[in-house]
């Protein structure tokens, strides 16, 4: 069985809780403070979101980065080889306090992120939505919420679809980096963009 982490415990890592929690998703949780900083969490999602130390978090075999763009290597650092995970990439690489993309030389931030894990395969997911709009019920009466996703590997994107499905939401798989441009990156069309599909 394929198992899930929540790497962060902000507000996306918050949202990402509560949906697996409501669809009855199994996930573990980690931060840098360590499970009992996750109380409030496991009060809420405790029957399917288990808070656990980010070691024993790395060992799943879905790991979504729910953390800021900059924590994303000292991440990636713990693990020389990263092979047979699926890392989903929720991150928006911004620049504080102007909220501008980051000037990231006309790399991709995902390619960049996908570079900082050998082995692994990335997608990037999760990233679009408002943390408020992530953490609301997907399923409406006139449709379910759309979820972007992109990556480069048909596998490893399949695989995260199929999350996004199981937590209620429509995934629209945008394909490869290269089909999909920057289109789902932070001040680019998708971002912040709340569909339904009926
Ligand atoms: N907020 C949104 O509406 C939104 C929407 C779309 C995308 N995003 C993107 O999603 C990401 C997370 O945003 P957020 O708003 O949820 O941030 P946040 O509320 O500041 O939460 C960040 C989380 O990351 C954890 N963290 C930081 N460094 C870490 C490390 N080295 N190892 C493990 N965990 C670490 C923090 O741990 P501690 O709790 O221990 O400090 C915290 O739980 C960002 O890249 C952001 O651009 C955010």
């Amino acid at each position: 069985m394929t198992t899930y982490a929540i790497i962060g415990s902000g507000a996306i890592g918050s949202a990402l809780a509560e949906r697996f929690h409501a669809a009855g998703v199994d996930a573990v949780i980690a931060n840098t403070r360590g499970p009992a900083s996750l109380q409030p969490i496991t009060d809420r999602f405790g029957s399917a979101v288990n808070a656990v130390e980010l070691e024993q978090a790395l060992r799943s075999d879905v790991l979504i980065l729910a953390v800021p763009y900059d924590a994303v290597p000292e991440i990636a650092e713990r693990k020389a080889d990263w092979n047979g995970r699926t890392i989903v990439d929720a991150t928006n690489a911004i620049d504080f306090p102007a909220f501008k993309p980051r000037d990231l030389g006309g790399r991709l931030s995902s390619e960049i992120v996908a570079d900082l894990f050998p082995g692994a395969q990335l997608v990037k997911a999760f990233n679009t939505l408002p943390a408020a709009v992530l953490a609301a019920e997907p399923v409406k009466a006139s449709g379910k919420r759309v979820l972007f996703l992109s990556g480069n590997y048909p596998e490893a994107s399949k695989k995260v679809a199929d999350l996004i499905a199981r937590l209620g939401f429509a995934p629209s798989d945008l394909g490869s980096f290269k089909a999909s441009g920057s289109l789902q990156h932070f001040g680019q069309p998708l971002v912040a963009l709340n569909l339904l599909r009926d």
